[in-house]
């Protein structure tokens, strides 16, 4: 038997096996590789006797294609085998019950933040915020509360260390002090955040949340507070007309100082706001103290202007009709899916938090 037909037989049995790539690959270098069988059987013409040649070049030749042939054969069905394998592995089983979506709520808390900071971003104001860790320097000395301040007592504040040096910060008014430290007036900010507090019944919790408020600029007014704080509250409770008065009051930050409460009544046993003769108080505000400005470096005599810090928590439960302020931090799934928000897009299929 010729050379060539040897070599033929040989891997037309091979590739009649059980093959995968790497085998089909092997025998493809074996025969055309750089010194496989059938490029050395093409170095070999020049030397074989020209009246044979010609046909030793075709019986090659037909070798070469008739082999080729055959390996791109069997890869195809290679191809085909793993495609079906894939086909089989993946077939989705149409007759399994749909999964239930669970569609999370947005906290009272977190959409009363974005209705707070939306109204205010209304009428120029931008939102800052700090740290819940704040140092004694920040939260009260800065702020015009000195160390022996009676002021300092009634924050019953959480300190982190033996030196009371690191506490969690009893307000958001030290977000006042590190935006005027860290930039130039004009100032119009809000800072909404967690505040927390050693003290706990239905209206109080150890953490809960506040807004500040900051506006620094010339010629700032008393007038200039009471207008932002009424724009905001007609806003916020969403009302036409609204019932609010300023007690005098003192803060060490801010003089002169008022709370501000807001009028309601009770209607079958819900609170209206803006009507009726009770009064609700809802914030603390002032002008800025003199020495606070002092303090970050600005000078008193160019810049004056208002704060104010906000419950965020009692605005919450006033209009959402919440009436026990712990069930905020509480976390149950029942409470969250009746009072909180759908955020957007809710699927069609969404059938609350319960399974
Ligand atoms: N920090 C005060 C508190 O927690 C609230 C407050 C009152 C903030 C007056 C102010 C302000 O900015 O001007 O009770």
């Amino acid at each position: 038997m010729s050379d060539i037909k040897k070599i033929k037989n040989e891997y037309l049995d091979k590739l009649s096996g059980d093959l995968n790539i790497e085998n089909i690959n092997q025998i493809k270098s074996e025969l055309f590789g750089k010194n496989g069988k059938i490029s050395n059987s093409f170095k070999t013409l020049s030397s074989i006797p020209s009246e044979e040649r010609k046909k030793f070049a075709s019986d090659l030749n037909l070798m070469k294609d008739e082999l080729q042939e055959k390996i791109n054969i069997k890869i195809h069905e290679l191809e085909i085998k793993e495609i079906n394998t894939k086909l089989k592995n993946e077939k989705i089983d149409i007759t399994l019950p749909e999964r239930d979506i669970i569609q999370g709520k947005i906290h009272p808390v977190s959409q009363v933040i974005d209705e707070i900071s939306s109204v205010f971003s209304e009428i120029g104001f931008s939102v800052e915020e700090g740290p819940d860790v704040e140092n004694e320097h920040y939260n009260f000395t800065a702020l015009n509360t000195p160390d022996n301040h009676p002021a300092r007592d009634m924050h019953d504040t959480f300190y982190l260390d033996n030196k009371k040096e690191l506490l969690l910060r009893t307000h958001t008014s030290p977000v006042q002090i590190r935006t005027m430290l860290k930039g130039k007036p004009p100032f119009k900010i809000i800072a909404p955040g967690r505040t927390y507090r050693s003290d706990s019944d239905q209206t109080h919790a150890p953490m809960f949340h506040q807004v500040e408020g900051l506006h620094i600029d010339k010629n700032i007014n008393m007038g200039h507070l009471k207008g932002c704080l009424n724009y905001f509250i007609k806003s916020f409770f969403e009302v036409d007309k609204i019932k609010m008065r300023f007690r005098p009051s003192h803060f060490p930050f801010t003089e002169p100082s008022a709370e501000v409460d807001i009028g309601y009544e009770l209607k079958d046993g819900k609170i209206v706001i803006g009507e009726g003769d009770k009064w609700l108080e809802i914030l603390g505000c002032g002008m800025v103290h003199p020495n606070v400005l002092r303090n970050v470096q600005i000078n008193p005599d160019k810049y004056q202007g208002y704060a104010f810090g906000i419950g965020i928590d009692r605005l919450a439960m006033l209009k959402y009709g919440i009436n026990d302020l712990r069930a905020f931090f509480e976390t149950d799934y029942r409470w969250l899916n009746h009072f909180g928000f759908d955020p957007l897009d809710v699927p069609s299929n969404y059938r609350g938090l319960s399974r």
